[in-house]
């Protein structure tokens, strides 16, 4: 069956579309579909619409919830080919792209004229921005820039049967009738399949200034962040690296941080930019200064562009240097900043009660921490049976202390059983009501966010 020249079925192919970054998951689907036009795009839909097949938007498959698991078969539609730019508009601010674009080939795009994309995942060069805006991506500049959604104007998808939907308007204010734009951002390809957006873009900031700090302990680490936002300084990006994290990374990139950075059980990684070279290397040291009186012990200024991008390497490699070191989860919790302490507490005693080893990092500037449970040595059971209980009880103390159970890889496959904990029957309800509404046949990304 292989009723259009851009689906594939040949075994290689069903099989690369099978898997993200999600653990080891593989479901494989029946065929994948690569349309290079919205025309080719719109006709697959209506056909798998007309046949009953379940269909899957994927983007670059970097995704960690695995939320382009093609779990109940079907096609995967693979937006990769649909990667134009298509405007940049250098008057207005905006830009309007196709979605399968990879997010670091518009951020050169629009750093090329002078203005700046700031969503920034890890996964930058491979992922897409239509996964970004699936999941509403965050990354490391969130703390100052926000996260995908606050950058997402307006959107042009089709509905699951084919039916072409517009939202929003190439504005920077709109107050006009229900705000469908941020209803799709987030909602996983579970609605519509977004195929354009336009994004706001801003003024490229000239200059970026880069520090480590390093802590006696991972504690300490993540304390000191309230402290550094509460003196009037907003940094770009303020990410935190257990002692644990950074050993993976620079095992995995065999480069080392800086010489001693394993003495210190915790680091803090922190940016700021902005067009005044002195002001922010006074914000530097007024930085490093909170830093020192909160318990760091030593501090390195990234001198160079190349030592900057060193770092960054590091930073942004301890995802797949965990996930290659064996099988893990990644849990994504994000709480209100001043709890850090308390949820970093948290996950340790969880981890000696339950007799796992975790590895924490993430962008606790905007209180976002990666806790990465690694199986090791433990048994099937306790892998199957306890490290969801564990689990459980950490997504119940965060969502006690104000927080959610993910703050930018989604709910997808593997976080859904959880929604139960956030949410009530009532709201669970309601949002199934919403995925009726747009998908009466349950035909897009079926088994995904909603629990059963
Ligand atoms: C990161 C990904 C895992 O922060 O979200 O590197
Ligand atoms: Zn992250």
């Amino acid at each position: 069956m292989r009723p259009f020249a851009w689906v594939e079925t040949s075994a290689e192919i069903r099989e690369l579309y099978s898997h993200d970054w999600t653990e080891d998951l593989r479901f494989l689907p029946d065929a994948v579909a690569l349309p290079s036009t919205v025309e080719e795009l719109q006709q697959t839909l209506a056909y798998a619409y007309e046949h009953d097949i379940p269909i899957v938007p994927a983007g670059g498959r970097t995704g960690l919830s695995g939320g382009m698991l093609p779990v109940k078969g079907g096609w995967v539609i693979s937006m990769e080919k649909l990667n134009r730019i298509l405007h940049i508009d250098t008057q207005n601010l905006y830009a309007v792209v196709q979605t399968g674009v990879i997010t670091q080939h518009l951020q050169e795009a629009v750093e090329a004229v002078g203005l700046f994309y700031p969503p920034d995942p890890s996964s930058r060069g491979s992922c897409t921005i239509g996964g970004n805006i699936a999941h509403n991506a965050g990354g490391v500049r969130a703390v100052k820039y926000g996260t995908t959604r606050e950058y997402v104007l307006g959107l042009e998808a089709f509905l699951p049967d084919g039916r072409p939907i517009r939202t929003g308007a190439a504005t920077l204010k709109n107050s006009t009738g229900y705000n469908l734009t941020q209803l799709l951002v987030g909602s996983e390809g579970t609605l519509a399949v977004i195929h354009t957006a336009i994004l706001k873009l801003l003024p490229r900031p000239q200059y970026v200034r880069t520090l480590l700090l390093g802590f006696p302990d991972a504690r300490s680490a993540v304390e000191a962040v309230v402290a550094i936002l509460q003196n009037g300084i907003l940094p770009t990006a303020i990410e935190f690296m257990e002692r644990d994290a950074v050993l993976f990374g620079e095992a995995y990139l065999g480069e080392k941080l800086y010489p001693g950075t394993e003495k210190f059980g915790g680091l803090l990684l922190v940016e700021v930019d902005g067009n005044h070279l002195e002001s922010l290397e006074s914000d530097c040291f007024r930085i490093e200064e909170i830093a020192m009186e909160r318990g760091a012990m030593q501090s390195w200024f990234a001198q160079t562009a190349e030592e900057r991008e060193r770092l960054w390497r590091l930073r942004r490699s301890l995802g797949i240097a965990v996930k290659s070191s064996g099988p893990y989860k990644e849990e994504d919790t994000v709480v209100p900043r001043t709890v850090l302490p308390e949820l970093l507490d948290y996950v340790k005693a969880l981890g000696r009660r339950y007799g796992f080893r975790s590895v924490c990092y993430g962008h606790v500037g905007d209180g976002n921490l990666h806790v990465n449970i690694l199986r090791e040595n433990l048994s099937e059971k306790v892998w199957r049976e306890e490290v969801p209980q564990a689990v459980e009880e950490l997504f119940r103390f965060v969502i006690s202390k104000g927080g959610a159970i993910s703050g930018e890889h989604g709910i997808g496959w593997v976080q859904r059983r959880y929604m139960p904990l956030q949410f009530s029957s009532e709201e669970i309800e309601l949002m199934r009501q919403l995925k009726r509404v747009f998908d009466p046949k349950n035909l897009l990304n079926p088994g995904k966010l909603l629990p059963d």
